[in-house]
């Protein structure tokens, strides 16, 4: 987590670093920095707190360079902090860093740089940096920097600043993203694309243990032998307007309406004569005997939603493991099974060691990921994306639901491809689910009874969801996302288990939501509907199949008609907004949900 950016260029520095660090916002939050060169050496300012009270800072006491690098924190070691944010500076004041990542011997560097008189300032890992880089430095800061990273264990992207050498701003990473743009009036450095697409959309990814040098027109890339390294620059398709609010109050609504859009760009990327096309056609399935789902938070959601389409399809067994879980459980996986990594960011610790762990034990590795050139993009088998865009709130939406898309059309190539299902079978299922953007534009359209119903649920201390089936697996979405945005406690559980002890967690007037897509077990999912209000609950039921009517203790928001394979692409869509708009009538910062960050780049 955690986000840098660094410019050295014409222009002053200070408002493209500020506005790269809103953009980057997403990744933490908790405090934020910058500091400058300019012609009288640093300038630093930093503090706890949000980004616009640093800019507020600012404001009052402008500050100006022609370089410099900022950073915004979300805290692993040591509390956020005035003195805990970055940029850290050496004792000697002489080298500024920003740090991405997590330094785990620095508890070793720390005491031997004690011990050799240096003083720490803050309780953060990421100073040992600094202070190391000011230990090493004797007249050339890139020979510094490689002795730097040569002693460092952990994970890093860094922004590095020397004040004897004005015209140069550093940078080097490992297991932590970071890219460099180029634009006509300077150089940047970043952990991700949006924060520089308003500048340029050329960009080179920087590979692990790589240094790049910037000069205000100049970029050149080494290894830690000192070799210059060649490499390509890449041009991104995202425009700046996608990662603009466009009018919207919060970004997270903005992208839960451009959900049809995204939808169409997916299936179509998948379905027409899009790269994802040509990876699912060139892929051979015979040679699986199992498949191993393995994401974090949402994507592991639309993996377990996913499980039951490939099983009623494939007919194979699909595993859907968390990847923190996954990654120190000494897997069974080998060269038949198939893992499917799903990450928007591609960037998530747990879900690349996973692939990692994966790839060692010999399996085929395919990823679903939505930031081009990220680490699981590159170092998957296969990489399909989905045409989400800059995804800006922390809580997915548009990402969530292109997973689920690309998973459906996986799962039906598969079938086909395994003579599972016949040519035409597929096809129709193909163009079931190429009209859900069409059906989820409809449905975007009559939004009122679910904004109307969240807004009679900010009081609600806890909230259930329950379905059975599939209706189960996006039952786990729509409650992780009221956790993460509206703070009322909710838990998933198939319909079915209630009896075995969460019933006695229903009291008067806790709140039910009900998902009911799988019309052969409507009945099922009415009885357990009857059986919470029996003892006070009130009950939302989202569905396309209810035949009971709305009653004091039950409302009813109908979904339209589809295949129930492919419903909670349809229920999710009510479940984003129930939770947003929960949030929203508590006031809440929806896109930067307290203590979550989106891109999970620690353990
Ligand atoms: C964080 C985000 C979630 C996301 C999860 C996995 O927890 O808040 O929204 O689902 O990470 O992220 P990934 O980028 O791998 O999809």
């Amino acid at each position: 987590m955690c986000g840098i950016i660094g410019y050295v260029g014409t222009q002053n520095a200070v408002p493209i670093i500020l506005d790269g660090l809103k953009r980057l916002e997403y990744r933490g939050y908790d405090s934020s920095g910058i500091a400058v060169m300019n012609n009288n050496g640093f300038d630093v300012v930093k503090q706890k707190g949000r980004l616009s009270e640093l800019e507020a800072l600012i404001s009052q006491r402008p500050m100006s360079g022609y370089m410099g690098i900022g950073h915004t924190r979300w805290a692993t070691h040591g509390k956020p902090s005035d003195i805990n944010s970055h940029p850290h500076l050496g004792s000697q004041n002489k080298i500024a860093i920003v740090h991405n990542g997590i330094i785990e011997n620095y508890r070793q560097i720390k005491e031997r740089l004690e011990q050799k008189g240096t003083n720490f300032v803050s309780q953060t890992d990421s100073e040992v940096i600094a202070q190391l880089a000011e230990y090493y430095y004797n007249g050339d800061i890139v020979e510094a920097v490689i002795k730097t990273a040569g002693n460092l264990e952990g994970s890093y992207a860094l922004g590095i600043m020397c004040l004897d050498e004005p015209d140069r701003l550093i940078a080097i990473k490992k297991d932590n993203p970071l890219i460099i743009g180029v634009a006509d009036h300077g150089i940047f450095i970043a952990s991700d694309v949006p924060a520089v697409l308003a500048h340029t959309n050329k960009v080179y990814y920087l590979n692990d243990k790589e240094i790049a040098v910037l000069t205000k027109t100049s970029v050149e890339f080494y290894n830690m032998d000192r070799e210059p390294v060649h490499k390509e620059p890449e041009t991104i398709t995202w425009s700046i307007d996608s990662a603009e609010k466009g009018g919207y109050e919060h970004f997270m609504l903005k992208e839960i309406m451009e959900q049809p859009r995204v939808l169409k760009e997916t299936v179509q990327s998948a379905l027409g004569c899009g790269d994802n096309r040509r990876i699912i056609d060139g892929l051979d399935v015979s040679r699986f005997n199992r498949i191993v789902i393995t994401a974090c938070g949402s994507a592991y959601n639309a993996g377990m939603v996913s499980k039951y389409v490939f099983e009623q399809l494939c007919r194979i067994t699909v595993e859907v493991e968390l990847a923190s879980e996954f990654r120190y459980k000494d897997p069974i996986v080998d060269c038949n099974t198939l893992v499917i990594l799903v990450s928007q960011s591609g960037e998530t610790a747990d879900t690349i060691a996973a692939m990692r762990e994966a790839k060692r034990k010999g399996a085929a590795t395919l990823s679903i990921v939505n930031v081009v050139g990220s680490t699981i993009a590159r170092e998957s088998d296969y990489t399909l994306y989905t045409m989400a865009g800059p995804e800006i709130a922390v809580a997915t939406t548009k990402a969530f639901s292109a997973q689920l898309v690309l998973l459906y059309i996986l799962a039906v190539s598969f079938a086909k491809k395994l003579g599972k299902i016949t040519k035409e079978a597929a096809d129709n299922l193909f163009a079931e689910i190429a009209s859900l953007p069409d059906i989820a534009t409809g449905m975007l359209k009559r939004i009122d009874p679910v904004q109307k119903y969240a807004a009679t649920c900010v009081g609600y201390k806890s909230i259930f969801f329950i379905g059975r089936n599939i209706d189960y697996a996006i039952a786990m979405e729509g409650s992780l996302k009221l956790k993460e945005i509206s703070y009322i406690h909710s838990e998933a559980y198939a319909g079915g288990e209630l009896k075995h002890g969460t019933i006695s967690l229903i009291e008067d007037n806790t709140l039910v939501v009900a998902i009911s897509c799988c019309e052969r077990l409507y009945e099922k999912i009415y009885s357990n509907a009857e059986q919470v209000i029996s003892r006070g609950a009130k009950v939302l039921f989202i569905g396309n199949c209810i035949k009971a009517v709305p009653g004091e203790r039950l409302e009813i928001i109908e979904l339209p008609k589809i295949n129930e394979l492919f419903a909670p692409s349809l229920s999710v869509v009510y479940l984003q907004l129930f939770s947003y708009y929960v949030a929203a009538n508590k006031g809440l910062d929806i896109d930067k949900p307290r203590n979550l960050a989106k891109s999970v780049t620690v353990e």
